[in-house]
């Protein structure tokens, strides 16, 4: 049986751990060759894609660099021909009160998520709609609907991801192209396992229907299902994976 995504090409942002790690393998093994941009380089991601028998290439790209994602969408174009996926993934969630929050703090948070989010759009949205195909992914995170503090500035930067999903949707629907958002609860990860969201992981799973915490490979298919093309007519859409934790 021919796999889902045989034949496409897939960019993961921020994949060189955590959830961007887990969308490429996922995507890798449902048939895409996998680009992996983030701030190091993802060799280790880089294998585990060409385990699965798919083309991948990592390279090093800051989201928030007009040149670096130009250089990088390059080195795509030349390695793999095009992007029919993109997930934007990279994002930072530092934790700062709002009064020690500097706007530098607040300046970064936002630039990651939302800036990466508008320049690889850029980038790889003329090469959709000349192919009249295209998935974008962007991740969202259901932090936005509850009350936790010291995350103003990612509070707002995953709203504002939501709020460009639907606008994206909106003008890019009449070209093949689809713009959804996922929104995990907490997942385990390495930087969620090492930061104030240890400490949260059992009082969150007991607000959740589905009292437990949630690891990256549970969130996965759901980026490959978005990705594939029985969800041609899903646009527009934020996608909770939280185990019930809110009901958006
Ligand atoms: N882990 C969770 O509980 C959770 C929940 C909801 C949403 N999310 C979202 O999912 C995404 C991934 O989270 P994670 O926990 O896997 O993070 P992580 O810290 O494990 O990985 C972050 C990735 O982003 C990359 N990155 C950071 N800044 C970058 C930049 N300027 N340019 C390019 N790459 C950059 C890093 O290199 C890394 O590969 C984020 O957008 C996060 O907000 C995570």
């Amino acid at each position: 049986m021919s796999k889902r995504l045989a034949g496409k090409v897939a960019v993961v942002t921020g994949g060189s751990k955590g959830l961007g790690q887990a969308f490429a393998k996922r995507l890798a093994e449902d048939g895409a060759d996998v680009a992996i941009a983030a701030t190091s380089l993802a060799t280790e991601t880089e294998e585990i894609v060409k385990a699965t028998g798919q083309r991948a290439i990592a390279q090093i790209c800051d989201v928030t660099d007009p040149e670096s994602v130009a250089e990088f969408a390059a080195v795509v174009q030349a390695q793999l021909g095009k992007c029919d996926i993109l997930v934007n993934n990279a994002g930072i969630y530092p934790f700062h009160a709002f009064d020690e929050m500097s706007f530098e703090d607040w300046r970064k948070v936002l630039a990651v998520s939302l800036d990466g989010t508008f320049l690889m759009c850029k980038a790889f949205i003329p090469g959709m709609k000349e192919r009249q195909f295209g998935r974008i992914i962007n991740l969202t995170s259901t932090a936005n609907w509850l009350v936790i503090p010291n995350l103003a500035h990612y509070n707002a930067a995953k709203m504002g991801v939501i709020g460009l999903t639907r606008a994206l949707a909106t003008e890019m629907g009449e070209f093949g192209i689809t713009v959804n958002a996922v929104a995990p609860g907490l997942v385990r990860t390495g930087t969620t396992e090492a930061g104030p969201q240890l400490h949260m992981f059992d009082p969150i799973a007991q607000m959740q229907a589905i009292k437990r915490t949630a690891v990256p490979d549970e969130i996965v298919g759901a980026v490959s299902f978005l990705a594939c093309q029985d969800a041609a007519l899903i646009t527009g859409q934020t996608l909770a994976i939280d185990g019930g934790l809110v009901r958006l």
